[in-house]
């Protein structure tokens, strides 16, 4: 019986014939676009990278298509908080399918909606914030981009070197993280954002806010958008001061400030929200909302959210599935989780002691709670080890500036013994690599 904790048991090394000819079929059919990274993946670290096809899951454990089993270290890029086939997020799916999967958004909706929206709003540090539902993260941060628009009439943002927030059009403006995902579209993106480099230090603190306070000085700069930790640009912590900096700013420039917390929020950084040290304007969540199933939210204040009602019924923000009541029911019940196993306090505790037991292997760890990266050096190496991982039965992701770093966003359940074995493996392969 298996239990979603076990050690890694690889039959054929990855990714074996099944996964391979499932691959094959799935590029004939699907943007040339992920083909593409594979090839360049390839060329840049003289290691194949052809994926694996997985087949099911269950806690920390994935099975692939040809019957090896992973401990698995990205957990939906962070977006399954208690892992794969929670029994208790499965039973609110089918709970609430056997009633009504699908409502109608925002015309008609379902309790589970209300019931979910009173939870969320809650989370916000202040009575009276107002929610806008999504199904992705760029969604929620679309909404928030319109609100400070609609709150503040200016059209300006000042984002963030090696920030990341979703590739649709609107948060795609604000990306900072690869210049080639925005390039080819700029044309279609419009000027309006200015980006800052992203704190690590006291010195560069002192920088980032010294050119943050004269973009906003313009006068034209509506909001500030900043995720509190870096999460796709390599787990990269910045100076306790920075968020109170950026409060203080926007508050003397009449800007809001949007938190992106859709891979920080809901425990992933050892607290539920890793910006508690702040009262935003917005904070968007994601990923790990739904626990699996795709739903994301925009929390704002009270006084800015009036905005929104301004525009004479005209003005609203809506799509087709938004309120979907099959993903209210599991995020509800993933907000319980997380409450009842007090997720976040363990992850802060887990990933701490984790930190130090890669440190200890002489990896350079960084992060907090459950998201931490560690930084190989360059691109190429990150990637030949993230295979070699693979061969052995691991799990993971390369992200960072430079993709220098490998990126893990485990269950925030998982077992520590796995973390523990985990640590010895990598800290052997960079040692070799
Ligand atoms: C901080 C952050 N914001 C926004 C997004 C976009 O979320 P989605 O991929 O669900 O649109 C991501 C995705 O990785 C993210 O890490």
């Amino acid at each position: 019986m298996s239990t979603g904790r076990e050690s890694p048991e690889v039959l054929i090394a990855p990714p074996g014939p099944k996964s391979r000819a499932i691959t094959a079929r799935i590029a004939a059919v699907e943007s040339p676009a992920f083909e593409a990274r594979r090839d360049s993946r390839q060329e840049v670290s003289h290691a194949e990278q052809s994926p694996i096809v997985y087949e099911r899951g269950l806690g920390s454990n994935v099975w692939d298509a040809d019957g090896n089993r992973y401990v698995d270290l990205i957990a939906g890029f962070g977006a399954l908080p208690v892992g794969h086939e929670h029994p208790a997020i499965k039973a609110a799916a089918h709970a609430q399918g056997l009633r009504m999967s699908l409502a109608l958004g925002d015309v008609y909706s379902t309790e589970v909606k209300a019931e979910l929206c009173e939870r969320l709003v809650a989370m916000f540090p202040e009575p009276g914030a107002r929610v806008m539902l999504g199904l992705s993260g760029a969604d929620a941060i679309t909404a928030a981009l319109k609100t400070a628009m609609l709150a503040t009439g200016r059209a300006g943002l000042l984002a963030f070197r090696g920030g990341y927030h979703g590739l649709s059009y609107a948060p795609l403006a604000a990306c900072g993280l690869n210049e080639s995902f925005r390039a080819p579209f700029r044309a279609q993106l419009g000027d309006h954002v200015t980006f800052a480099h992203y704190p690590t230090d006291a010195a560069s603190l002192e920088d980032t806010m010294t050119h943050a306070e004269t973009t906003l000085a313009s006068g034209e700069i509506g909001a500030v958008l900043v995720e509190p930790i870096l999460g796709r640009g390599g787990c990269i912590a910045p100076p306790a001061d920075f968020l109170p900096s950026l409060r203080a700013l926007c508050d003397r420039a009449g800007a809001l400030l949007i938190v992106d917390e859709i891979w920080t929020g809901l425990g992933r950084s050892g607290a539920m929200l890793a910006s508690s040290s702040i009262v935003p304007d917005v904070i968007c969540l994601g990923k790990a909302l739904g626990g699996g199933l795709p739903i994301s939210a925009c929390l704002v204040r009270a006084n800015v959210m009036r905005a929104w009602a301004k525009h004479g019924g005209s003005t609203i923000h809506t799509a087709t599935h938004f309120g979907w009541p099959l993903a209210c029911a599991t995020a509800k019940e993933c907000l319980n989780l997380l409450e009842r196993e007090q997720l976040a306090a363990r992850a802060a505790v887990v990933g701490g002691r984790w930190i130090e037991r890669l440190r200890a292997e002489g990896l350079d760890a960084r992060g907090r709670g459950l998201m931490i990266g560690i930084d190989l050096g360059d691109a190429a190496r990150a990637l030949l080890i993230s295979r070699a991982l693979l061969a052995l039965g691991w799990l993971v992701l390369t992200g960072g500036l430079r993709g220098e770093a490998l990126t893990l966003t485990p269950a925030l359940d998982i077992d520590e013994s796995l973390l523990q074995d985990f640590s010895i493996t990598l800290g052997a392969l960079a040692r070799s690599k």
